[in-house]
């Protein structure tokens, strides 16, 4: 492909066949773990969100409830909030009544998922100001003519940002910094480093959904690719990368066997996996530095009694001191 659009990060993008095959002709086969999430796969991470073992969503929910006022006097009232990849639009719903925005920007690459969710935000609160946009967030994206970066609140809750390598996190948010210009701020939701048994079920669950979801990404590449990957020879591994700080998920193929992509054609030794995703576990202050790589300071972080998840506010350090 000729033309590389250049992304937030700086980075090319290239069209999904040649970045898949790529990944899939590497050493260790990689799969870009956006790709989990075509329709069946949106359903099956919906699932994910309320299993027993997967505490993530259900205690970032309480955080941003209970500390709803704590957060809006640290960021006052009457700004535009930008969410990248607001999907449903459900957890800005905790922070609207404290935060009062003049205008909400759900950024979000499925446009039919996104205006169901502007509906039923827009009932709930009439008066809002919403200014949906169906696009990638991780590719330059343009607001409505209406709503400015200048002085916005960016909210990226979910841990989305552990999908990042760190050095890519720096870039992301450098990116970010950018955009929204001194005065602006970033509030991002970010999973902890922990107990490797509280992580590994997270990811492990008895029900056999996040397996699902796992093996899920194939189905979606035999459309994207027309690929004849068979996701029942594949099997979920996932397990925490201790030094690595990082859950790690693969598939790991059950035989040997070649899976034809168009011309090309992927072999598989048994037992070769294919790395579908790397979520990072942060503690508050490896976080911190990190954050500090991208201009900017950690404000606040707001945790559970238990530690499990934070929910940080980052504000632009002046570049002049
Ligand atoms: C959406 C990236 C935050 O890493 O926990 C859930 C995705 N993968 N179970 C996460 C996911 C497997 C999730 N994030």
């Amino acid at each position: 492909m000729n033309h590389a659009e250049h992304a937030i990060n700086g980075q090319p993008q290239h069209c999904a066949y040649g970045e898949l095959i790529a990944g899939l002709q590497s050493e260790q086969k990689t799969i870009d773990p956006k790709y989990f999430y075509d329709a069946a796969g949106s359903c099956l991470f919906d699932q994910i969100t309320s299993l027993p073992e997967y505490y993530p969503t259900r205690t970032e929910t309480a955080i941003l409830k209970h500390h709803a006022e704590a957060i809006a006097r640290h960021i006052g009232t009457q700004r535009t909030i930008i969410e990248p990849g607001a999907g449903s639009c459900e957890k800005i719903r905790h922070l609207i009544p404290a935060l009062q925005p003049s205008c909400y920007v759900p950024v979000d690459i499925s446009h039919d998922y996104l205006s169901d969710a502007v509906t039923s935000l827009n009932q709930t609160y009439p008066e809002l100001c919403i200014e949906p946009v169906a696009g990638d967030f991780s590719r330059a994206i343009s607001l409505p003519e209406s709503v400015s970066y200048q002085s916005a609140l960016i909210f990226y809750p979910g841990s989305t940002i552990g999908n990042f390598e760190p050095a890519e996190a720096v870039k992301f948010l450098q990116g970010m910094r950018g955009l929204i210009g001194p005065e602006g701020m970033i509030l991002v939701g970010v999973d902890l480093h922990k107990a490797t048994k509280t992580l590994a079920a997270a990811y492990n669950d008895h029900a056999g959904v996040t397996a699902a979801f796992n093996r899920n990404i194939l189905r979606h590449l035999n459309g994207l690719l027309g690929a004849d990957f068979e996701p029942d020879l594949f099997q979920h591994h996932a397990f925490y990368n201790e030094n690595e700080r990082r859950i790690e998920m693969h598939l790991v193929s059950a035989v040997e066997q070649i899976v034809t992509c168009r011309n090309d054609q992927l072999h598989f030794a048994a037992g070769e996996s294919i790395h579908t995703e790397n979520s990072y576990k942060y503690t508050l202050r490896d976080f911190s530095s990190l954050v500090e790589k991208a201009g900017l300071k950690l404000e606040q972080s707001w945790t559970d009694d238990e530690h499990l998840f934070s929910v940080n506010l980052l504000s632009v350090v002046n570049s002049r001191g």
